[in-house]
């Protein structure tokens, strides 16, 4: 006889195999105190949507054995396309519930059933009450109830019983799903129970993409490294020294085929990509096994790129990128950024963008503002009115959960595609327990800036070193990241100060530092910490961040730094010339009412905070001193930098109003 069990006792019986397979002698923890002590730590690092609840449940078939159900893809493409909205109908349905919901999962053959011994790993994302979990991670779902028609029962049908002249009434709704070329097929299923108590009511089979290998998300960046310039810009001081000089510029793509590919580009020129990828291996993991590890992982194809050369600056080239076995991208153009030391740039800058979806999906971590800051920038690069994008830090947020990536790269496209996009690292892309990055959160899911590092590739000098600087018209950028030892002594600090101390200020006259991390001028021994209150309040971090203040800002100030741009913190904020959380300096107001700063007579950097591009806003506390301007809003830093002086602009990307305005000059001399 079947012993008789409650609903929840499957979860107390995966509990205790669990326990008994961590601590086989002894009794007497609930939990594990690591693990314990993981989930609060983790718990504000990552995002607990209720969609991630969803995942690493015991599923089992809804008992329910309705003959009637169907789930049917409506699709304009049959196999799919690389980009389209697809009608995901459930029919045949009894009862309409609140808890009917339908997800897309990839590849198609993926363990959406029973996954016992897995419940502790999900501790990892930072949620433990919610068990049992489902194997693999949903790419996206949502709730049948977000067609109207379906709880009010509009949509009914008759259905024949047994062939019998007897009827009964069923009822169907719809949910449209976007759906990108992610490679692998995927599939749709229908469950009932919420995301709480899910069980399968039907499946819809698998679905190819009509071309998997198909080459996507061309985006493009700049390489040539100004501090470290390996002769390819070839300086002509005669008359008008820019129009002479040369250029190159690197353009990645994803695809699903290892064979090397081509980029076409300008009048026939071709190159054959280098191809790269990373596996399951690349990711990191603890006690724990990491989301990219584990549930989170998909696999990303093949990421090709080619450094386009021979290029003249400020140019328009079209291109095109793939192969006649593979197909190719459409055509496209890109305009080459101005040459470090021509004389005017026009940038724009942010941090902390991520993704949203653009159907009414739930998915592990949305990015609620994305999606109008994309939209106001490409309409900016549309109209030509932009040279070169800088997105310096918190790059797509898929911390660990690697489709997440595909769709990243799928929504700038119209961006990257066009002008040279430069990013710098985050915590989200590279930040985990015990694997070198200056803080051990889990922030990355265990994607320890592989995946990131893998679809971005920046003119650094080497693997797992993600800082360079980059000279665009008269700006000379220095981007380091606040993820790697940056203590006096490390190999970065030294790279710091052997880039800022080497710009040729009659060149490059301003000098930009761009980092992820802002410093925090409220508790001035300490990096802003606002995702990681734990770890500030440790010793340990106390006398490294100690350090950076000794260090780091003495640097800012020794080399004339113009302006520190910082992300992390989730709005936008500007200070005063700021040294050791006193302002210098204040800007004054110019003869149109601007502040400007006078650069002229340099005291301190200021810094812009410019996380406010996507991540939920956060709102501000006691303003200080050093405070001049505080906004949270969505939107970016609009960057126009000459000879003279650089003017920036807070552009609100849902009503493209301008909100802060402010100028760096070193007119008066
Ligand atoms: C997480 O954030 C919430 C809200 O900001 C806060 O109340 C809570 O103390 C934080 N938890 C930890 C473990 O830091
Ligand atoms: C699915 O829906 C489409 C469009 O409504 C319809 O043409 C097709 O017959 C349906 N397929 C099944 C198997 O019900
Ligand atoms: C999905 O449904 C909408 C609304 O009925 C319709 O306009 C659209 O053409 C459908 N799309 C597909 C792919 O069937
Ligand atoms: C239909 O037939 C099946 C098996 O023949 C039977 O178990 C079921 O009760 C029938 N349903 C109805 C509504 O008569
Ligand atoms: C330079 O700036 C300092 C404040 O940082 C101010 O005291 C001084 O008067 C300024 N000098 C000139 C020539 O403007
Ligand atoms: C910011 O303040 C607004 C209004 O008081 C509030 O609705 C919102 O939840 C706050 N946001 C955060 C992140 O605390």
């Amino acid at each position: 006889m079947e012993p008789s069990t409650s609903s929840s006792s499957p979860a107390v019986l995966d509990l205790l195999l669990i326990l008994l397979a961590f601590f086989p002698f002894s009794s007497s923890y609930l939990l594990p105190p690591s693990i314990i002590g993981s989930t609060i730590e983790h718990q504000n690092h990552t995002a607990i949507s209720s969609f991630r609840v969803v995942n690493r449940r015991n599923l089992i078939q809804c008992p329910d054995a309705n003959p009637h159900l169907r789930i049917n893809v409506s699709s304009k493409h049959s196999p799919l396309s690389h980009d389209e909205f697809v009608n995901v109908t459930v029919s045949g349905v009894f009862h309409p519930s609140e808890g009917d919901w339908v997800a897309m999962i990839s590849p198609s053959d993926s363990n959406v059933r029973s996954c016992l011994l897995n419940k502790i790993q999900y501790a990892q994302t930072g949620d433990l009450s919610e068990l049992p979990l489902l194997c693999h991670y949903p790419v996206k779902a949502q709730y049948v109830s977000n067609d109207p028609n379906y709880l009010q029962c509009n949509k009914q049908e008759r259905k024949k019983v047994n062939n019998t002249a007897s009827e009964v009434a069923t009822y169907s709704g719809t949910v449209s799903f976007h759906v990108i070329n992610i490679r692998t097929d995927i599939e749709f299923v229908f469950f009932a129970g919420g995301f709480e108590t899910p069980c399968i009511l039907t499946r819809s089979g698998p679905m190819k993409f009509s071309n998997p290998n198909q080459p996507l998300h061309g985006h493009v960046s700049s390489t040539d490294s100004a501090a470290t310039s390996h002769g390819t810009m070839i300086f002509t001081f005669v008359n008008h020294r820019a129009s002479f000089l040369v250029s190159q510029m690197r353009l990645t793509w994803v695809s699903g085929s290892k064979e090397p590919q081509e980029v076409r580009y300008g009048d026939g020129r071709t190159l054959t990509s280098t191809v790269t990828t990373f596996s399951r291996d690349d990711m990191c993991t603890s006690f724990l096994p990491s989301p990219a590890k584990d549930f989170g992982w998909h696999d990303p194809g093949f990421i090709h790129s080619a450094v386009m050369t021979g290029l003249r600056p400020s140019t328009a080239y079209s291109y095109r990128y793939g192969s006649d076995s593979v197909g190719w991208s459409d055509k496209i153009q890109f305009r080459t950024p101005p040459a470090g030391g021509s004389e005017e740039l026009k940038f724009l800058a942010f941090g902390d963008m991520g993704k949203a979806p653009l159907d009414p999906s739930a998915e592990h971590y949305i990015q609620p503002g994305s999606l109008s800051v994309i939209k106001a920038m490409t309409e900016e690069v549309e109209s030509g009115n932009v040279d070169s994008i800088f997105h310096i830090g918190d790059i797509s947020y898929a911390t660990g959960f690697l489709v997440e990536w595909d769709f990243f790269l799928h929504l700038i496209s119209p961006l990257a595609s066009q002008v040279s996009y430069m990013t710098a690292i985050g915590n989200h892309e590279r930040d985990y327990v015990n694997s070198g990055s200056v803080y051990g959160t889990p922030d990355s899911g265990g994607e320890c800036g592989v995946a990131y590092e893998t679809y971005f590739p920046m003119p650094t000098s080497a693997k797992d070193k993600p800082w360079y600087s980059i000279e665009q018209g008269p700006v000379h950028f220095t981007v380091i990241s606040t993820e790697h030892d940056w203590t006096e002594n490390s190999e970065q600090y030294k790279w710091m100060e052997q880039d800022m101390s080497s710009v040729d200020r009659s060149k490059t006259p301003w000098l930009v530092f761009a980092g992820f991390e802002t410093y925090d001028f409220e508790r001035p021994l300490q990096i802003k910490c606002r995702h990681r209150p734990m770890y500030s309040s440790t010793n340990g971090m106390f006398s490294t961040d100690d350090k950076f203040t000794k260090a780091v800002e003495p640097l800012l100030v020794q080399y004339k730094v113009d302006m520190v741009l910082c992300g992390h913190v989730h709005n936008y904020e500007r200070t005063c010339s700021v040294y050791g959380s006193n302002c210098l300096a204040m800007p004054s107001k110019d003869r149109n009412g601007i502040d400007t700063y006078d650069h002229s007579n340099f005291s301190a950097p200021l810094h812009a905070i410019i996380g406010m591009a996507g991540f939920s806003l956060d709102n501000f506390s006691q303003p200080r001193g050093w405070s001049m301007v505080r906004i949270s809003e969505f939107g970016y830093l609009r960057g126009h930098a000459t000879m003279e002086d650089i003017n920036l602009e807070f552009v609100n990307s849902n009503t493209r109003q301008v909100q802060d305005r402010f100028r760096i000059t070193k007119r008066q001399k």
